[in-house]
């Protein structure tokens, strides 16, 4: 199938690592300029040397805290000048500390709420002006299967995560006029580092062992393991593709099953 990313301007935020790294190595393989985005140059220059050497298509970078207004415009910009305007744009940033609602208070919310939630309205805001120039644009939102089932011991993700759904669905209704499509892709348990602290986090609280955490959680998924962050970054790239004509507004979780709400 042609993805239609050929020499198109992709954004990837969060992406030295984990999901957003795997997605923006899938519309690498696919053609297109990456720009990746986090806080650590160092491991964004060596997540796209890797990217490059595997693909030999260009990636470039930007410095980038979602939590800052100016540095996701800075960044921005870095794509828009690499690729000649921007195409499609992935939000995703660090994922929010675990815990239950005692343990939290304002600033711990607020602060949730700017990382996981605000980030994602202030990347869009600074992406459509070129899109709307192009008048087509594709924009994925990373988000957890949360947003169908809430996850025990995450309830600052779970809350801001059912927002960008919303937000996601909102945006999609007023933007398919515009030929700017707007999905969200749901990992379930994707094996990352974000996981691992998860599980190692979990095995400290309850005195057992990672190797048990990870076997009860692999016992709540069908397909009988965790994902690897290729088969999330696959789905990523197809919904942000121009192969994707006519989806939009939609939530696509990658979970092995693990969710049995419909
Ligand atoms: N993996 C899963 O199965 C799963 C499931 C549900 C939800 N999620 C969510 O999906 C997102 C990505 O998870 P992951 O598994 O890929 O995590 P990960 O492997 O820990 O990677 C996180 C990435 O986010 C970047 N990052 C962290 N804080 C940032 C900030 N303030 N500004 C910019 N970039 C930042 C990190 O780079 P720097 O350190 O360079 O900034 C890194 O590239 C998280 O929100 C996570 O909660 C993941």
């Amino acid at each position: 199938m042609d993805f239609g990313l050929k020499g198109k301007s992709v954004f990837v935020a969060a992406a030295s690592k984990g999901l957003g790294k795997a997605s923006a190595l899938e519309f690498s393989r696919e053609g297109a300029i990456v720009t990746i985005a986090s806080r650590s140059l160092d491991e964004l220059e060596k997540a796209a040397a890797e990217i490059r050497q595997e693909t030999g298509n260009p990636v470039h970078v930007a410095a980038m805290d979602v939590n800052s207004l100016a540095d996701i415009d800075a960044a921005l910009a870095v794509a828009v000048n690499a690729g000649n305007g921007l195409d499609v744009l992935v939000t995703n940033a660090g994922g929010p500390a675990p815990g239950n609602f005692d343990n939290f208070d304002d600033a711990a919310w607020q602060k949730a709420f700017e990382s996981n939630l605000l980030s994602v309205i202030r990347l869009i805001r600074g992406a459509l002006p070129h899109m709307r120039d192009k008048g087509a644009g594709r924009i994925v939102n990373l988000t957890s299967s949360s947003i169908r089932q809430p996850i025990s011991g995450l309830i600052l993700s779970n809350t801001f995560r059912a927002g960008v759904y919303s937000l996601t669905k909102s945006l999609a209704i007023e933007l398919a006029p515009q030929g700017i499509l707007v999905n969200t892709v749901a990992p379930g348990r994707i094996a990352t580092d974000r996981v691992a602290q998860l599980d190692e986090n979990k095995a400290k609280n309850t005195g057992k062992s990672v190797e048990q955490i990870q076997a009860e959680s692999i016992a709540q998924i069908p397909a009988g393991r965790y994902g690897i962050p290729s088969e999330f970054g696959k789905a990523v790239a197809f919904l942000g593709s121009f192969a994707n004509g006519y989806i939009t507004g939609q939530a696509l979780l990658v979970d092995g099953g693990m969710v049995k709400a419909l």
